[in-house]
């Protein structure tokens, strides 16, 4: 077992969770990644998930601080409703996918889950999701999670995760960013159990005109620059947000491609007029 492991020592779980994140890094990427060639169809790129994992390492140490100042700390409530949302149980194993620095699981773990296996393939973005976590405990009183918490290295694609093994499978602010988010769609059917639960929150645009104009004018022309100036990023990774929101699926094409999958009761709920959606479904009993 790696450096980071289970936050309290337990027995082997059941489901096959893969490589467990030891504390390397990928390669941090300190040149540009995004530019105006390659952000004319991001999500396009062929090697699209090379440069989101290039990305998300060079901003990971500034990634909060950039959400909780960029979005005027709603982050961290969209993530509550998502959590809300899965009905997280003290009997669930919660696998939060894309999990990135943690703030989801660390939020499934607090709620009460009875294991949260967050999975990402940028090390960084792991490395300071581990600085966060906490020992497993029966309360949250003082620095303890109610339920345990464990960091894998994966790929959403191809997850390192047995099937129908999870009850719930959650992802915040990833699925835009995997490169082919129909397969890992696939993927958490395949290791959802019977009945689990799915959550998705991932960020959209205003529907209302008025919002959706002011809402672009600060997303386009203020966050980059601003965001850019605080991560002291080289990559674009701020130019790249609102573009990859903009050029990406929109909300019926998602709930489509989750009836496609398999899911049953799929249903999107905008939040904050609309700048983020919470998606849920269920895998078929
Ligand atoms: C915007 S961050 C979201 C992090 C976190 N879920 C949150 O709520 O802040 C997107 C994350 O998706 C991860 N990611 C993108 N594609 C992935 C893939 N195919 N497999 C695993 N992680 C992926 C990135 O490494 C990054 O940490």
């Amino acid at each position: 077992m790696g450096r980071v492991a289970a936050s309290r020592s337990r027995k082997r779980p059941p489901e096959a969770i893969g490589e467990r994140y030891n504390g390397g890094v990928n390669q941090t990427q300190t040149q540009e990644v995004w530019n105006e060639r390659t952000l004319s169809d991001p999500h396009a790129m062929p090697d699209k998930a090379k440069r989101v994992r290039a990305m998300f390492a060079a901003i990971s140490r500034s990634y909060d601080l950039n959400n909780r100042l960029h979005s005027m700390g709603r982050d961290q409530t969209w993530r509550r409703i998502a959590v809300a949302t899965a009905g997280v149980k003290t009997t669930d194993t919660v696998l939060d996918v894309a999990c990135g620095t943690g703030d989801l699981s660390l939020m499934c773990a607090d709620a009460g889950a009875r294991r949260v296996i967050g999975v990402d393939f940028t090390h960084e973005m792991l490395r300071v999701a581990d600085t966060k976590r906490r020992p497993a405990g029966e309360a949250t009183v003082g620095k303890r999670h109610r339920g345990e918490m464990m960091l894998a290295d994966g790929d959403a694609m191809r997850l390192p995760i047995a099937d129908r093994s999870v009850d719930v499978v959650s992802i915040a602010f990833g699925l835009r960013n995997v490169a082919d988010p129909r397969k890992a769609i696939g993927e958490f059917y395949r290791v959802l159990r019977p009945n689990g639960r799915l959550v998705i929150l991932e960020f959209s645009l205003p529907t209302n005109a008025m919002m959706r104009g002011l809402y672009q004018m600060y997303f386009r022309h203020v966050m980059p620059w601003t965001a850019t100036l605080v991560s002291r990023d080289r990559t674009g990774a701020y130019r790249y947000l609102p573009r990859s929101v903009n050029t990406f699926v929109d909300r019926q094409t998602i709930l489509k491609e989750l009836v496609k999958a398999g899911f049953v009761s799929v249903a999107a709920r905008p939040l904050t007029f609309g700048v983020a959606v919470v998606y849920s479904g269920r895998k078929r009993k």
